[in-house]
């Protein structure tokens, strides 16, 4: 089990650091003791946040690989290493499926699911090659692991990221690596701007309706309340990280549900 005994010259980045959970997990890592860097595509907001808690700033795009690359050269140019990396941008849940146009279904899944994948290919060389390794957590959602309305493009980017965070994991043991790891976030409802930044995307129509992140009930909790709950799962080495138990009954039954086609 890989874990973080502790946060004292590491260096995290946090990717959509400048607002909401990003914003949360990048302060409890400060706390912690780290050296944070947050990336977001709005420079603005990253720069301001960056001020507020004592982080550095940077642009990014996650959905473009050549500006991920470029954040990994400028992180290592600043700071010479580093050891924790956020893919925690992210957008959505948009529509249902019927009324979803492909071109939102595409913005989703290259900012959510292209983000992770960027993310992890350009970082975990760098990380392999620390003494202490370090590690790659990648903000999914209890939609990772339970359907909900209008969760369609939503909910595929963030099942898929569990299943190649898992993956990765998986290979890296197999490869004898021990000082790696990948751990996947599955919050439920936490206060953030997420459905007002998802209203910036391109052909936007005002008309038409945003879900929820997902259909279960649960209690709104604080981005800083989560980031903390990241930093004590780095520590414990817990991979998979859910942020709210009143969610497990309805995952269990989802969960359930599937495994009962071995019965039929
Ligand atoms: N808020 C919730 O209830 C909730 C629940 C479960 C999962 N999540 C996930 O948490 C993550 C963070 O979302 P949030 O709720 O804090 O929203 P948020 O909008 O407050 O923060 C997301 C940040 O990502 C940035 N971003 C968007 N597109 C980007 C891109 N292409 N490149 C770089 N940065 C980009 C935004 O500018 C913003 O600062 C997302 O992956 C989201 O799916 C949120």
């Amino acid at each position: 089990m890989v874990k973080i005994d502790t946060f004292e010259n590491r260096v995290a980045v946090v990717t959509g650091g400048a607002s909401g959970i990003g914003r949360g997990i990048a302060e409890a890592l400060i706390g912690a003791g780290a050296t944070v860097v947050i990336a977001d595509v709005n420079e603005e907001s990253a720069q301001a946040t960056a001020k507020e808690i004592g982080a550095l700033a940077r642009h990014v795009d996650v959905s473009d690989p050549v500006s991920v690359d470029e954040l990994a050269k400028s992180v290592i140019e600043e700071c010479g290493r580093v050891d924790i990396v956020v893919n925690n941008a992210g957008v959505g849940p948009l529509e249902t499926f019927e009324s979803m146009s492909l071109q939102d279904f595409r913005w989703v899944l290259e900012i959510n699911l292209g983000g992770v994948i960027h993310g992890m290919k350009t970082f975990l060389p760098y990380l392999k090659e620390n003494e202490n390794g370090g590690y790659i957590v990648n903000t999914a959602s209890v939609a990772a692991v339970l359907p909900g309305e209008g969760t369609a493009a939503y909910g595929a980017s963030k099942a898929a990221m569990l299943s190649i965070g898992d993956t990765v994991d998986l290979e890296l043991r197999a490869a004898g690596n021990d000082t790696v790891g990948v751990a996947t976030l599955m919050p439920a409802m936490v206060r953030s701007n997420i459905t007002e930044n998802s209203r910036q995307r391109p052909g936007f129509d005002a008309d038409t309706d945003q879900t929820e992140d997902f259909q279960v009930e649960s209690r709104v909790l604080e981005p800083r309340d989560v980031g903390e709950m990241v930093v004590e799962a780095l520590r414990a080495g817990n991979r998979h990280i859910f942020t709210h138990p009143e969610t497990r009954e309805a995952i269990a039954a989802y969960q359930a549900d599937v495994i009962s086609g071995f019965d039929a």
